[in-house]
């Protein structure tokens, strides 16, 4: 009967935008009706690198609980229900710190030091000094996973590697202490369309690139991005034949207005149709998909104190696993128990 369970986390790294939604949180949305789904706020991981320039890090901390609570809105702006999942802060259940700490005896250097994430970190985010809680990321992660026994994590390719560190590890774990604890978790990989920035179809949609939409722009403020957007760069004229498969518009309709999208290439590539209009369509369409998230926006912005309330209901039912499978982990470890 029991469901089976999705754990998954996000950075609050600042506020999300239509990649984030498109990529991800549509999918968290709709994994609520089937499976038992921990949703968490990984604020410890945001530790992992120093930050810095109005990024959020253990140099740069100011931020931090702002930037948590922002998420929060984000999220349940789109749609997540604590009423059907468990929502909640990561360094609110102290529990996955103990979880991690013992994990860190068992992770091999090596598996850390191969990681390749680990390397694209300290390249992109240009560290000197890369830390020992940087190195030991998908420990953390894996402890984040498995601290709730989660079956399935929804991430995209750029998290397998850390989700088969996990899986190396509760299979580590499991034989070292011979009870299978932990669950073998699954990547559970989502189709997800690519997501350009508005600046060109070769571009991500990125926080750091600024070629975003953010979730928290009010309406006006979409039309605007959608009317700067990158589009066929030899169609001048309204009547001019356009190119569409470099236009960044004509990929947001194969998003937000995908049953025109076929006319809407012979009018371009036909001289039938200008820039201009092609734009206010597209945002007119766009903000239509949005105003059911902007509206319970507005009803959580007014409602600080419920806020607060889904996130601490959260962490104490997470709480409540988190008990239990450490319990589950002292014994076969031999520890002593919490009370003697
Ligand atoms: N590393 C993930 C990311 O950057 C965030 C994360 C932390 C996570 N803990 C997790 C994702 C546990 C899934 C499960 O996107």
């Amino acid at each position: 009967m029991s469901r089976k369970r999705v754990t998954s986390g996000m950075r609050p790294t600042g506020s999300l935008h239509l990649g984030n939604l498109l990529g991800a949180l549509n999918n968290w949305v709709k994994l609520q009706d089937e499976y038992d789904c921990f949703y968490f706020i990984v604020d410890w991981h945001a530790l992992t690198t120093p930050g810095g320039r109005g990024a959020v890090g253990y140099e740069n901390v100011g931020s931090l609980r702002d930037r948590v609570m922002e998420l929060a809105v984000d999220w349940l702006a789109v749609g997540l229900d604590p009423n059907k999942s468990t929502i909640f802060i990561q360094s609110q259940v102290s529990e996955v710190a103990e979880l991690h700490l013992l994990f860190s005896m068992i992770t091999p250097l090596g598996w850390l030091e191969r990681n390749p994430t680990y390397k694209d970190m300290v390249q992109s985010y240009k560290i000197e000094y890369p830390s020992y809680g940087l190195l030991g990321y998908p420990t953390l992660q894996s402890a984040d996973i498995l601290l709730y026994k989660g079956d399935y994590v929804p991430v995209g390719k750029d998290q397998e590697a850390h989700v088969n560190m996990t899986r190396d590890l509760a299979a580590r774990f499991n034989s070292l202490y011979g009870r299978d604890v932990f669950p073998i978790t699954e990547v559970l990989l989502t189709e997800v369309p690519k997501v350009p920035g508005i600046d060109g179809v070769d571009r991500k949609m990125s926080k750091s690139s600024g070629n975003y939409i953010a979730l928290s722009f009010t309406e006006e403020e979409t039309t605007e991005k959608v009317k700067s957007m990158f589009t066929d760069p030899v169609k001048i004229r309204k009547n001019d034949p356009g190119h569409p498969d470099g236009c960044v518009v004509y990929t947001f309709h194969g998003i937000y207005n995908r049953e025109n999208q076929q006319t809407i290439r012979k009018e371009c590539e036909g001289g039938e149709r200008g820039c201009v209009a092609c734009k206010m369509e597209l945002a007119e369409k766009m903000n239509g998909a949005l105003r059911e998230m902007r509206q319970r926006r507005t009803e959580i912005e007014k409602n600080e104190k419920m806020l607060r309330e889904v996130l601490n209901d959260g962490a104490s039912r997470a709480r409540r696993v988190a008990e239990a499978t450490m319990k589950d982990v002292r014994d076969v470890m031999n520890l002593p128990p919490r009370e003697l």
